[in-house]
């Protein structure tokens, strides 16, 4: 007879994680809960861990590692350069206020070609979108590194 919850070796395999699927159990850096809300905390995790806005709004050298300042652009990808999202006023988003923002993704796709996902992006609600624009206005000012 099974006995549940179970006890002894079995119990402690199951509980040490070792053997575990469920993302939750892993061992930080990973979020183990995320609460949605329209913080710049929720921002950040949409933008690093859902939507890699980093991933090409950050200059990378020929190998992929990141080389300029997070979010400051310069990057280039697919022949199109990323703009600077920094709240540095030479940032391509410095005037724009948070429903600027909103109603910049409602638009979708405006740059012919653009490699930018426009139109999934553009699918999420008012409140992510809000979380993302608080996100990036608490990174450090950056100028855009020379483009290469
Ligand atoms: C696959 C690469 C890629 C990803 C991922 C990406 N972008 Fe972009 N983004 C671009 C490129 C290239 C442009 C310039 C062409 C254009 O405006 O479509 C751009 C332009 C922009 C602009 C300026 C638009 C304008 O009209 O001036 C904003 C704002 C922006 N991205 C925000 C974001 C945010 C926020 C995310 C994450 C949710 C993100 N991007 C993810 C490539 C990307």
């Amino acid at each position: 007879m099974t006995r549940y919850p179970p006890t002894g070796p079995i119990r402690w395999v199951i509980s040490s994680g070792l053997f575990s699927s469920n993302p939750s159990d892993l061992p930080d850096p990973y979020p183990r809960a995320v609460k949605a809300d329209t913080t710049a905390a929720y921002g950040k995790y949409i933008t690093h861990s859902i939507a890699e806005c980093n991933g090409c709004h950050t200059q990378r050298d020929i190998s992929g590692a990141f080389t300029g300042a997070p979010f400051a652009g310069g990057g280039n990808v697919e022949g199109f350069v990323t703009p600077n999202l920094t709240p540095d006023s030479s940032g391509r988003i410095f005037n724009w206020s948070q429903q600027d923002f909103i109603n910049r993704f409602r638009k979708g796709k405006l740059v012919p070609g653009s490699p930018m996902p426009w139109y999934s992006f553009g699918r999420m609600s008012d409140d992510e979108l809000k979380a993302v624009y608080q996100y990036l206005r608490t990174l450090k000012p950056a100028k855009m590194p020379a483009v290469h």
